[in-house]
């Protein structure tokens, strides 16, 4: 979806004087997923199982900023601003303005911030919103159907937002996720949770630092007297 379809689908949408306002949460996700079928990719949210599994080895205590991709009626949302330090901020992006009006009157958590545009224009987002990267980037976009270009595009520059330690928490229905990561992320590990519709894998693939910056921290090391006095001889 390009950004004047994005503004013509809002405009439309704020027309209707806004949507979902008697949905519940799965009413509001199935529609949108007849709206778009191919941009939402599944006709229900994911499990609970599917997000302890997936949220399972993200490091709490490190996370300034959690950004999430195409967070439907917020699935994840709770769970991760349960978990999210008091400080810290959670951005989630979308395509769909129906998506990103519910999101914005459902969730009134002050380190919440749900922006209406494409994952690909991460950096943008997260600058523009005071940030200078990310610990970690959670995607449920069906890297499957999106449109050609477009996965490659979000997976670079999730790679450039990511700090490094940091890590990009993917799931999906297909292995097609994986092989987008893989041109960026090195290191990535794998699961599978059975109990959701359908069945899903998850990848983690891990942003750890370049040679370059771990030889520059053992050089900075090395040269402090303040390290080097407590180093037994
Ligand atoms: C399978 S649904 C994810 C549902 C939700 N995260 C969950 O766990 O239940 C995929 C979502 O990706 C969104 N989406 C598709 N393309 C996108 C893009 N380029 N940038 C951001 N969101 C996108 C869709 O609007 C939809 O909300």
């Amino acid at each position: 979806m390009t950004g004047t379809e994005l503004a013509q689908e809002t405009s439309a949408h704020k027309a209707k004087g806004g949507i979902g306002r008697s949905l519940g949460p799965w009413g509001v996700f199935f529609k949108g997923f007849v709206q778009h079928p191919v941009m939402v990719g599944s006709i229900i949210p994911s499990s609970r199982y599917t997000i302890a599994k997936m949220l399972g080895p993200v490091d709490w205590d490190r996370c300034r900023l959690f950004v999430e991709y195409g967070p439907g009626v917020g699935t994840f949302c709770q769970p991760v601003l349960d978990k999210l330090r008091r400080d810290g901020a959670l951005i989630v992006i979308d395509t769909n303005p129906l998506y990103i009006d519910y999101l914005q009157r459902t969730i009134t958590d002050p380190r919440f911030t749900a922006v209406l545009g494409s994952a690909a224009d991460v950096e943008e987002i997260v600058g523009a919103n005071g940030h200078d990267g990310a610990d970690y980037v959670l995607s449920g976009l069906p890297f499957s159907t999106l449109p050609d270009g477009v996965g490659p595009q979000i997976v670079d520059s999730t790679h450039r937002v990511l700090r490094d330690g940091g890590a990009f928490l993917v799931y999906q229905f297909s292995n097609k996720a994986r092989d987008f990561m893989a041109r960026r992320f090195t290191r990535i590990s794998s699961g599978f949770e059975m109990l959701n519709v359908l069945p899903c894998k998850l990848f983690w693939g891990w942003k750890d630092p370049s040679p370059a910056a771990v030889a520059d921290a053992c050089r900075v090391t090395e040269a402090d007297p303040a390290t080097m006095a407590g180093t037994p001889a």
